[in-house]
């Protein structure tokens, strides 16, 4: 079993000081970095173009993934992996072709992400494993950070989990959303091995490094 992968999310951090935050969460030790994309249609807020990731990638150590919250992700695909990310995930919710946009994530020269909001059944993704290097299993309703963690997805996280075994496939199982030290145990024994953090390591009184280690910790516990 892979060791859980801790990757932050950029959602908290001061905006004003990008190159800096950046830094300092490849100091604490994350394994990549993820950027919210929000459109402002697909979910009720608006953030980062790819420029903005572009410019942050030059004080980077650490790869980035992109979680695009947007409508008619086709378009965009590019800009996200010419402004350096590695790995692209788009909503399923979002995809009228979902096989054929996973696809051009990879033929760009990118790993692809498949994302489920907590309403959609795992299901959805039964035919494009073979398309998709990672599926996230949302623990919040998109949008925002902070927001409380529900617990009802492990039931999802379970069922992919199952999916992604008997497929033999190495697709990584991602959870976001609420994930603390102590929702971490449940997203895990559930099955998840990859697990984004934003409002809960910002705030840790220790520093993003402690926080980090006390993930790493609860995950395999
Ligand atoms: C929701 C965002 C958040 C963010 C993590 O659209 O995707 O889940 O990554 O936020 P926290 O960890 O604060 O819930």
């Amino acid at each position: 079993v892979p060791p859980p992968l801790i990757v932050p999310s950029v959602l908290p951090a001061d905006f004003a000081r990008l190159g800096d935050e950046i830094r300092e969460l490849c100091d604490a030790g994350v394994d990549r970095i993820q950027w919210d994309v929000m459109d402002g249609v697909f979910v009720p807020n608006l953030t980062f173009g790819p420029d903005v990731i572009a410019a942050a990638q030059q004080h980077s150590r650490v790869a980035f993934e992109a979680h695009l919250m947007v409508v008619e992700p086709d378009e965009l695909l590019p800009r996200y992996v010419e402004a350096g990310c590695d790995l692209v995930i788009v909503h399923a919710e979002a995809c009228t072709h979902l096989h054929r946009t996973l696809g051009r994530i990879r033929d760009l020269g990118a790993r692809s992400g498949v994302a489920l909001n907590p309403h959609t059944p795992a299901d959805l993704v039964e035919h494009v494993l073979t398309e998709t290097d990672l599926v996230l299993a949302m623990t919040v309703n998109p949008g925002f950070g902070g927001q409380a963690y529900i617990p009802s997805v492990e039931n999802k996280v379970a069922r992919l989990r199952r999916m992604i075994d008997d497929s033999g496939l190495p697709i990584e199982l991602e959870v976001d959303g609420g994930i603390t030290a102590e929702t971490i145990t449940g997203a895990a024994a559930a099955g998840a091995d990859v697990f984004i953090s934003g409002s809960w390591m910002y705030a840790h009184q220790d520093g993003k490094a402690a926080a980090v280690r006390q993930l790493r910790t609860a995950a395999a516990s």
